[in-house]
């Protein structure tokens, strides 16, 4: 029947996104219900090409948890990285340097087990249900939204968490209607294709070249990932394939790549950012919503899961206890990492592509940095620890 609609929960998550669907699942687990809202339809939500890279206790915390068992027997276990430049690959062995690896796993593949776990176990998410204001008027939470038909909605909880990504509407309980933060932009983006071939490499290749940045990545044994920097204006439409070809090859020379169909092209914009605040009273931020980085250095999906890790800690002690101390504590104890992540993304960035103004001392200043780095076992550790993740205490989750 048309007209205003109401539910009521313990947690409201806007957001189906990893932050969003890990934090519905955690809480499960521990007996308090959620629901989530997203505005996209499961079929985009689950098919929408996005980052590939799991840090080691990411992965621990999908398996372990139930949320993914698929990630094990379909994810690519990688135990390095190729930094190239100056016509040469560098290897950065992570098993040796550090004991971890990451997984090559999709995205949208862990969105895919995410949901079909939630449904599963009998959780409300509502698709193409979109949030239009988050209100906390210190006794309830409520995210007023649109539902599937265009009616409005109004969901009451005792706590509503933001997870929906980098132009969230959530933001704005917590930082107030400018969205209040510490930014960076980037003068380039990434072009991302994916295409039909063999591999080209058993590990991803980050490579610095004159003519700017190439990544060459994986996603199956027929089916290849690969990035190179471009102006963030650039039609992706307007290139042709030979001229995709031809610049990725020019960018990772001597190393050959293996050629096949492109049948996806997308311009991926650079961003850092983090919100000035990420808790207030009876809403939180997680994921992109709270802080998003440039994806040089694989993190932003990484950083959103170990948010819900502290968070989902706070909302049991909260939820079960009426203890608000880890609630208060939310910011400063995720803050440490946001920051670390912030830094290596920035760091892995500059290091790799080519600002248009880069002069020959700054060509020159950037070789040398990527040679302290690969000829000192402490930059490649450093890099290694970075990328692999540092720890997550998940003990009390498992
Ligand atoms: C992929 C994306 C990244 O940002 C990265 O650093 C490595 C791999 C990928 O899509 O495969």
């Amino acid at each position: 029947m048309p007209g205003v609609s109401s539910a009521r929960t313990q947690v409201a998550i806007v957001g189906a996104g990893p932050a969003g669907l890990m934090l519905s699942h955690l809480l499960g687990a521990a007996g308090i219900e959620s629901i989530v809202i997203d505005k996209r339809t499961r079929e985009a939500i689950q098919t929408t090409v996005r980052a590939g890279i799991l840090e080691a206790d990411t992965v621990r915390l999908l398996s372990q948890t139930g949320a993914s068992s698929r990630v094990l027997s379909d994810g690519q276990r990688h135990d390095g990285i190729e930094l190239r430049f100056a016509g040469t690959g560098h290897r950065i062995d992570f098993m040796a340097l550090t004991g971890r690896s990451v997984w090559l796993y999709p995205q949208h593949e862990v969105l895919r087990d995410l949901i079909a776990a939630r449904l599963a176990d009998g959780q409300e998410l509502r698709f193409e249900t979109e949030a239009v204001r988050v209100e906390d008027d210190g006794a309830v939470a409520r995210v007023l939204a649109t539902d599937a038909d265009g009616e409005p909605l109004t969901i009451t909880a005792d706590f509503v968490v933001g997870a929906d990504g980098s132009r969230s509407v959530a933001r704005r309980a917590v930082t107030g209607p400018a969205g209040e933060g510490y930014f960076r932009e980037y003068p380039f983006a990434w072009f991302g294709i994916l295409c039909e071939a063999p591999a080209s490499a058993p590990e991803l290749i980050y490579s610095n070249s004159p003519e700017g940045f190439a990544l060459i990545s994986q996603r199956s044994a027929t089916v290849q990932r690969m990035y190179l920097q471009c102006d963030p204006d650039l039609d992706p439409q307007s290139w042709s394939e030979e001229q995709i070809w031809e610049a990725l090859e020019a960018r990772v020379a001597p190393h050959p790549l293996i050629r096949g169909p492109i049948f996806q092209r997308d311009v991926l914009r650079f961003r850092s950012y983090v919100a000035s605040s990420l808790s207030s009273g009876r809403v939180a931020l997680v994921g992109d919503c709270a802080h998003t980085v440039p994806p040089t250095g694989a993190k932003g999906m990484n950083l959103a899961i170990a948010d819900v890790v502290v968070l989902a800690r706070a909302l049991r002690a909260l939820m079960r206890k009426r203890d608000r101390s880890l609630i208060e504590s939310y910011e400063p104890d995720v803050l440490e990492r946001v920051w670390k992540a912030q830094h290596f993304s920035w760091w892995m960035t500059q290091m790799l592509h080519l600002t248009p103004e880069a002069s020959e001392f700054d060509r020159r200043r950037q070789l040398g940095e990527l040679q302290s780095v690969v000829s000192s076992e402490a930059g490649r550790r450093y890099l290694a620890e970075a990328y692999t993740g540092w720890p997550l205490d998940l003990e009390s989750l498992l």
